[in-house]
């Protein structure tokens, strides 16, 4: 069966390793492609295991994947025909192996989206899905149907397809206290990957907010420590309440980002959501905090530690990590936050090699 995983634009190649690490060894998996936002693959086991995907939004069975829709109308005539005669057994079997109650009378609701120059407009595409789901005996109930079917065309590529994950796939149980400009848990949990996890990782994060890295990164495996911080105490709670007692050991701090009462050398990975300067005053101030923040964050981090750290201030970031010759940029990533571009980096400290 074919099936897509939606993911924010920018997260496209960690979600295609994801998917590779956990399911390529089962013999049930084969990627076909990676869109903007979108990976395409085969998978010949149960749906079921694919709802534990960390970095996807979405899970949808495809139905029909139409590769060469023209900007014409008539390409939506081909659509509706297909869909008359498409053989919906086994894709209700796969629905039904996620739980989708599939019954003999079938209710729908079409989602649709269009991004590029066509000749049609977005709601044309969904009423000639709809009539052709009408004209099957299908019933359009909108809110409340078992059967949410997506019809999408992205640039060349048209896809009618079933959503399989519940609404909440994205969102984690854990995060029931949350903050302003509180991140993604699949943004989170992407950010955790790149810092690439170990066993015996001393993970922090100085500014935690409702803590979601922290608990995306002790969701990924065992670790030694986390440790996470905030300046406001609102935040501070909400991480509290969203650990509970769970995830041990680990250790909250009220604190400054810009003055870490921790050892220096001692901390294996700082993966940290950085202010985008939203909140603070003017960009002087975020210059400082930054250039401060990240003068403490070198000091406590291992000789061969590693830094994640996500910002929208590219240049500031850039300029200052001019500044210090012991870290180095291994990978920039442009990712969509918010509908805002911003960048994750991933930085190596390389004082061990420089004091030789
Ligand atoms: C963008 S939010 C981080 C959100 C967090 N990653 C989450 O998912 O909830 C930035 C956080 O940095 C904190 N912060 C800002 N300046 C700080 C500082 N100087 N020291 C410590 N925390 C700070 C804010 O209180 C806020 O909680």
């Amino acid at each position: 069966m074919l099936y897509s995983i939606i993911v924010t634009g920018g997260l496209e190649n960690i979600a295609r390793e994801e998917l590779a690490e956990r399911f390529e060894d089962t013999g049930h998996l084969k990627i076909i492609g990676r869109k903007p936002q979108r990976i395409l693959f085969q998978y010949s086991g149960n749906p079921r295991d694919l709802l534990s995907l960390r970095t996807a939004e979405h899970l949808f069975l495809v139905i029909k994947q139409l590769p060469k829709m023209t900007r014409s109308r008539r390409s939506l005539t081909a659509l509706s025909r297909s869909l008359a005669r498409f053989n919906f057994g086994e894709a209700f079997a796969c629905c039904r192996q996620v739980g989708i109650r599939v019954r003999k009378r079938i209710t729908f609701r079409v989602t649709s989206r269009l991004a590029g120059q066509r000749n049609f407009r977005r709601l044309d595409l969904q009423r000639v899905v709809e009539r052709a789901l009408l004209e099957r005996g299908w019933h359009n109930t909108g809110t409340g149907a078992a059967l949410d079917v997506w019809a999408e065309v992205h640039g060349d590529d048209g896809y009618i397809s079933i959503r399989l994950s519940p609404i909440e796939m994205a969102q984690r149980p854990y995060k029931q206290a949350h903050i302003p400009a509180s991140l993604k848990p699949t943004l989170a949990y992407s950010m955790v990957r790149l810092s690439q996890p170990r066993p015996n990782d001393v993970f922090l994060d100085a500014m935690c907010g409702a803590g979601t890295l922290l608990l995306e990164r002790a969701f990924a495996g065992r670790y030694r420590y986390l440790i996470g911080g905030d300046v406001s105490t609102e935040a501070l709670a909400a991480t509290v309440a969203n650990f509970g007692r769970k995830h041990q050991p680990r250790q909250f701090f009220h604190w400054d980002a810009q003055n870490l009462p921790l050892q220096p050398k001692t901390v294996d990975k700082i993966v940290c959501n950085l202010p985008f300067g939203e909140t603070v005053g003017n960009a002087s101030q975020l210059a400082t905090l930054y250039q401060k923040c990240l003068r403490e964050y070198q000091t406590v981090l291992k000789p061969s530690g590693k830094m994640v750290l996500l910002t929208s201030q590219r240049t500031l970031l850039d300029s200052l990590l001019k500044q210090q010759r012991a870290l180095k940029i291994a990978q920039r990533v442009t990712v969509n936050v918010r509908g805002k571009r911003a960048w994750i980096y991933v930085i190596r400290n390389l004082q061990h090699t420089l004091r030789v």
